[in-house]
């Protein structure tokens, strides 16, 4: 149904909903059981017929995949194991004839330690040369035995560890500091090597047509100068916990990098952009990285984190409408991605025996959903949450790839429940994933009725109603629209409204109990057990409309 005109004269990224694509667990073409370019090319229609306007793609360049590719070995090139760098530029091509743009990703807080620099530096007595890159300091205590300070990896574990003698394997009393796996050593921010060769990297993917880039990492690149002690205690840190003030990370330098970025994006026609993976403790901060000659935007992971409850959702979406704007950016709203527990599974209640009640999960996350999709800015969507996945908690011990899950020995079960491959139809060794046998993380059975085949056309499922919520959103200037204003409602009730040619209501019900509010024309509703009366509507508990007026 066709609303209204959305108006074009403002940049696309300022209201675009981004789909995140994880390459190793999306589509699998040459049957090796691991997701490929080419399976993303092969299913490119796929996204254009679920109506999002861009997609983002995890890192597929070449990497030991010691952390699923986020330790780089070679920015230029794409691994073997997804493709090559013809099948990236025929993706970028491909994309972009279906009105898709293309973000990718760039990983600038460290290398993996297969980088051609950090190989040459380990030729090289610490200290000296090419170390400068890296950050290699000489470790306190006698003879330099111990780590340089207390700084902990985000993985578990130290954050240091000790360079040995290239010759005779003997300890150097020199350490270089990793603030996730020992494989992936920080590079030195305060090299000129390190800021050209950045800027070379993102121009040679930009000449090659990608739209702009996502960030890893962003708060972390410059660090303390000294190498102060942190004191923080033995940690992992998830990006949904709250983030402590630390001198390893949120460094006011780190700003210096994005100016420069900033004004390489802008020299493209159309100028490209930016979205930053900004891990800080609040959303002043993390307002720092939009002003208008840094980064263009910057995941919203203070929205990811906010419970099921309405007053605590309500101030989290205002403080972050208002701290945005006070630098001029949109906001950019997000629920899921490949490091977080899936929403289906985070906003479920626990059940008797301390599992999770995903059934209710499933209604929240609908609801949730068409909240986020509702809100001024825009919004990125992680693959899968649009077929409902939740988490999947019992994957076998031995059959788990992420570094948080070895690092920490198993006490924290890490990422790869977020992970595992999407799947395609109800039937088939993989269901649909891969053109061979198995896949590198194995699904759980009852992915087949989660399958997009199972859903596609059946009016009531998760997927039918993402395609619906994204084509009403395409269609109508309400939404996008960089206000909203709130309606009057009860204490566990959201209501909003976007105004515009046509506006349209948002309401949902966060309680236990139903809500009943006035009535209107519905235009979408995250579960069939909405009622209507005469002059109102019934929202059970975990359910959200979208409304417009009669
Ligand atoms: C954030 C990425 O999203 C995560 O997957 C990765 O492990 C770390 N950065 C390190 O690159």
């Amino acid at each position: 149904m066709t609303i209204d005109t959305p108006s074009s004269n403002q940049p696309w990224w300022r209201t675009a909903v981004i789909y995140q694509v994880y390459p190793r667990s999306f589509a699998d073409a040459n049957g090796d059981g691991m997701g490929d370019l080419r399976g993303v090319i092969n299913h490119l229609p796929y996204l254009a017929e679920l109506g999002v306007d861009a997609l983002w793609l995890n890192p597929f360049y070449r990497s030991p995949q010691n952390d699923a590719g986020y330790d780089v070995a070679d920015y230029d090139t794409v691994d073997p194991i997804f493709g090559s760098t013809a099948d990236a530029e025929e993706l970028i091509v491909a994309a972009h004839n279906l009105n898709l743009k293309v973000i990718f990703d760039i990983v600038p807080n460290h290398t993996s330690s297969e980088h051609a620099w950090f190989q040459q530096a380990l030729t090289t007595a610490p200290g000296t040369g090419i170390w400068d890159r890296y950050h290699c300091v000489r470790g306190s205590g006698k003879n330099g035995t111990e780590p340089p300070n207390d700084w902990r990896s985000v993985f578990g574990g130290p954050a240091w560890t000790q360079i040995v003698n290239d010759a005779d394997q003997e300890p150097t009393g020199w350490w270089y500091l990793h603030l996730f796996d020992a494989t992936q050593p920080d590079v030195n921010w305060n090299s000129p090597a390190v800021r050209a060769e950045h800027e070379r990297v993102l121009t040679y993917w930009f000449d090659r047509g990608v739209d702009g880039f996502r960030i890893d990492v962003a708060h972390g690149l410059v660090k303390t100068a000294g190498y102060p002690d942190s004191g923080e205690q033995e940690r992992v840190l998830g990006i949904d916990d709250d983030v402590p003030v630390l001198p390893q990370w949120d460094q006011p330098g780190v700003h210096d990098v994005y100016r420069s970025w900033r004004q390489l994006a802008d020299s493209y026609t159309p100028p490209r952009m930016f979205c930053g993976e900004v891990l800080v403790s609040t959303p002043e901060a993390h307002a720092q990285y939009l002003r208008e000659d840094e980064l263009h935007t910057a995941f919203n992971f203070h929205y990811l984190r906010t419970r099921w409850d309405a007053p605590h959702l309500k101030e989290t979406i205002d403080h972050s409408l208002v701290t945005a704007d006070s630098v001029g950016a949109p906001c950019t709203w997000v629920l899921s991605n490949h490091d977080v527990r899936r929403h289906v599974t985070r906003l479920a209640p626990r059940d008797e025996n301390g599992g999770y009640d995903t059934g209710v999960g499933v209604q929240r996350a609908r609801a949730a959903s068409l909240i986020m999709l509702a809100l001024p800015g825009s919004a990125y969507l992680y693959q899968g949450e649009e077929l409902g996945l939740p988490e999947v908690l019992d994957l076998p011990d031995e059959r788990r790839q992420d570094p948080v899950f070895i690092r920490t020995g198993g006490q924290s079960l890490g990422r790869d429940g977020c992970r595992v491959p999407l799947p395609w139809t109800s039937t088939g060794d993989t269901f649909g994933f891969s053109s061979g046998h198995a896949s590198w993380l194995p699904q759980p059975d009852y992915f087949a009725e989660l399958s997009v085949d199972a859903q596609d056309g059946d009016p009531d499922s998760t997927l039918e109603m993402y395609r619906r919520a994204l084509a009403l959103r395409a269609q109508s200037s309400a939404m996008h629209s960089p206000r909203m204003r709130w309606l009057d409602s009860g204490e566990d009730v959201i209501r909003f409204t976007r105004l515009g040619t046509r506006s349209i209501e948002v309401a949902a019900n966060l309680g236990r109990e139903d809500v009943i509010i006035p009535a209107a024309e519905l235009l979408l509703g995250s579960s069939p057990t909405v009622t209507f009366g005469d002059s109102h509507i019934t929202l059970p508990p975990n359910t959200a409309v979208w409304l417009t007026p009669r």
